[in-house]
């Protein structure tokens, strides 16, 4: 393979030595500007190999970042799709978007989960400048925020260790501009509910020591399950690949959600939210598990309908989310 750019325009099949050769031209999707024109790409070169040659003539467009699309407004081509296997003649033309600066997913979950962490320690340990000075590292007298800082600090650790050591992404990257509006989010609602369960005037929940103890069972069972569904997935995908299969019920008890729903990990994060608000009793808490709810509800049923278009033989009686409702 080989490329230049920009310059000839030959539409004609190279046939060199018994080799067949493509021409692609890749074109800007939205002025149509021709941006590269390769010669001599071998028919089953990959996207992936096509990018990497688009990205000689224009370094600061690197992989990552590239689009490239049979149609100006149609979906991306996956990076593994073969030239050959396309519906393009001779000579291929590729729309071509900038996706923006990249970011690595893990760079990014990192920063995410690690946020919540820290700020929320900050509150329980009652740095200077947040509840005056004669509260500065003083501590609660509630058992229930020990226990309440216990939990969030857990759920944020194992989502941090599950980042490094379980999933297996498909995509490397993402835009660097999601960082922003993601860490917001997270950071943002740490900041929120910590603020009020650390608080020197917070208030213990309605039904004590009962209550505590049912949201703790609530919320370690779903973390239990939520771990379970990252490890079943996990499984799916053999190390190093992007395959993606349908999800069945495994021997683990807490896979078996799987056969009502497509999504249980989000069921049971939402589960666990759910068990940190009631053991708080404390209002920011309830609403991080509304929004992440409607959040991963949008998300679920995006997987829900991917799941249905990909394969044919999936599960019928599965809802995206919740079980019969959603
Ligand atoms: N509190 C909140 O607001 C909130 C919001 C979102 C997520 N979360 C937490 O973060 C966790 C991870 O979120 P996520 O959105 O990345 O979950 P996800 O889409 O279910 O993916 C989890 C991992 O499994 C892989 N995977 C998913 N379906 C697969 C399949 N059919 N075959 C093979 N591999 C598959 C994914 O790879 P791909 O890279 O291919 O997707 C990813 O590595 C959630 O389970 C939840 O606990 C919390």
């Amino acid at each position: 393979m080989s490329g230049f750019c920009p310059s000839l325009r030959i539409s004609v099949l190279w046939v060199l030595g018994g080799l067949r050769f493509n021409i692609v031209e890749i074109l800007d999707a939205k002025t149509r500007d021709k941006l590269c024109f390769l010669d001599k790409v071998e028919p089953n070169a990959t996207i992936a190999e096509i990018k990497n040659l688009f990205t000689k003539s224009h370094p600061q467009w690197y992989p990552a970042r590239q689009s490239l699309r049979l149609d100006p407004k149609g979906k991306s081509l996956k990076d593994e799709d073969v030239l050959q296997n396309l519906p393009v003649g001779t000579t291929a033309t590729l729309y071509f978007r900038d996706l923006g600066a990249q970011i690595s997913w893990v760079t990014v979950f990192l920063t995410e989960y690690a946020g919540p962490l820290l700020i929320y320690l900050l509150f329980y340990f009652r740095v200077p400048f947040i509840y005056g000075p004669k509260y500065d590292f003083t501590s609660s007298k509630h058992s229930v925020v020990h226990l309440a800082c216990i939990c969030h600090s857990f759920h944020y650790v194992k989502r941090l260790l599950e980042t490094i050591f379980v999933h297996r992404f498909s995509h490397g990257t993402m835009p660097l501009r999601n960082i922003f509006k993601n860490c917001t989010y997270y950071w943002g609602f740490a900041a929120w509910m910590a603020y009020y369960i650390n608080h020197p005037l917070y208030t213990p929940p309605t039904y004590g020591d009962e209550q505590v103890k049912l949201a703790l069972i609530i919320f370690l069972f779903c973390q239990l399950g939520n771990f379970s569904i990252h490890i079943a997935l996990r499984n799916l995908r053999p190390a190093g690949s992007k395959t993606r299969k349908i999800p069945y019920p495994t021997k683990n008890p807490f896979t078996w959600l799987f056969l009502l729903v497509s999504c249980p990990n989000y069921t049971y994060e939402v589960g666990s939210w759910i068990g940190f608000a009631i053991m708080t009793q404390c209002l920011p808490v309830a609403l991080f598990s509304l929004v992440g709810f409607i959040q991963m509800t949008i998300w679920a049923k995006g997987k829900h309908r991917s799941y249905l278009k990909e394969f044919r033989d999936y599960p019928p009686l599965r809802s995206p989310i919740v079980p019969f409702l959603l």
